[in-house]
This record gives structure tokens, sequence and C-alpha cells, in this order.
């Protein structure tokens, strides 16, 4: 059974989350970072306000970085190293997420998207209850081409509804 936690990003993280967005398996799949990797662009955005502030947590799995998975302005990302893929724990941790944006932070809302192409996020999102709004189409940066999305919200109501649902309350 894996031992997890979300915790805030520290310094010594830079190894592995670099090598984490060095996989083009993995960037392909989120909007803005490049490909290849950059460390510069790495350690920016591990000093963003919004990780220092904590809003971006490390998915911790056994005392390693597994990922990384940020709530910032209404809208949720998460990557996973390729190894860790497959035991649930994106699921886990965008519940995690959720809990922290309706509890803590008290949004109304959260909204989310992935690349038509990424069947594995949509279940991780429909799991934790979130709907289809709409389709869109947005640039990604590893990929250097427009994609086609799917986008998603979950509002507090539905949230609590899905908690209860699940037995997760
Ligand atoms: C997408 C990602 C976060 C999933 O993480 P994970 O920990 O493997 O996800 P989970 O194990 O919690 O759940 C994955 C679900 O997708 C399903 N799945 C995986 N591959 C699939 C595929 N090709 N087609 C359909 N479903 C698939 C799994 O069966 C599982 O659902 P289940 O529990 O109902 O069986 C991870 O692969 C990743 O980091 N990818 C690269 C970055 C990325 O895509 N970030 C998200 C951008 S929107």
């Amino acid at each position: 059974m894996d031992n997890l936690r979300l915790r805030n990003l520290r310094d010594d993280d830079f190894e592995a989350f670099h090598a984490l967005n060095s996989d083009y398996d993995v960037v392909k799949m989120v909007a803005s970072w490049p490909y290849p990797s950059d460390p510069v662009f790495t350690r920016m955005r591990m000093n963003t306000p919004e990780a220092q502030a904590g809003l971006v947590s490390v998915i911790e799995c056994n005392g390693q970085l597994a990922g990384t998975i940020g709530g910032v302005r209404g809208g949720l990302g998460y990557m996973l190293a390729k190894t860790f893929w497959g035991r649930g724990i994106a699921t886990w941790a965008v519940g995690q997420k959720l809990k922290e944006a309706f509890s803590v932070h008290k949004w109304e809302i959260v909204k989310a998207g992935t690349w038509n192409d990424n069947p594995a996020s949509a279940a991780v999102l429909l799991k934790n209850g979130f709907t289809v709004v709409g389709q869109s189409v947005g640039y990604c940066k590893a990929r250097d081409c427009e994609v086609e999305a799917t986008d998603y919200e979950i509002f507090r109501h539905e949230w609590l509804k899905h908690q209860t649902s699940t037995g997760t309350a």
C-alpha cells in the first residue's frame, strides 16, 4: 500500500522535479512546460508566488517526489512521473486538492482541462466528480502546436454530493 501525502515544494525537490518535467510523455500532456526541459524554467516554477504559498504541492509517495499538483486561480493541474502511473495516485491527489480548494480556500468552482488524447487524465477527473462542460483548443508548448481539449468543472455542491455518494465525506 502506497504511503501518500501532499506537501509544499522544497529546494531539494529540484532534481526529481526537473527529471519529471524532462519526460516528453509527461509534458506533452500539459500546456505550459517546454520540451526539451529547461532548468531555469523548472526553478522559476518552483519559485512562483503560488508555489511558495503552497498552492502547488508535491505528491509524495513512500517518501519520494512522485509528482506535483496545483490548484491556482480556480484551475487544477497535475503531473506524475511515469514510474508512478497506474496506481490510483493522481485520483487520490485530485481528491485531496479538491478538499483543500473547497474546504480551506472556500472556492465555489474548480476547473480543469485535458487534451483529448489523454484518457487517463479524463478518467481521473470524472472519478472525482467533474463534469464535461465543453470542447476547446489550446496551445501545447512541448508539442509546439494547438491541441483539441475537453473542459471540465465541479461546483462545491457537486463535490459535496460526490463525497456523500462515494462515502468519502
Ligand atoms: C494522467 C495521469 C496524471 C494519471 O495518473 P495516474 O496516477 O496513473 O492515474 P490513476 O491511476 O489515479 O487513474 C488513471 C485512470 O485512467 C485509466 N486509464 C489509464 N490509461 C487509460 C487509457 N489509455 N484509456 C482509458 N483509461 C485509461 C485507468 O484505468 C484509471 O482509471 P480506473 O482507476 O477507473 O481504472 C498521469 O498519467 C500523468 O501524470 N500523465 C502525464 C501528465 C498529465 O497527463 N497530466 C494531466 C494533464 S490534464
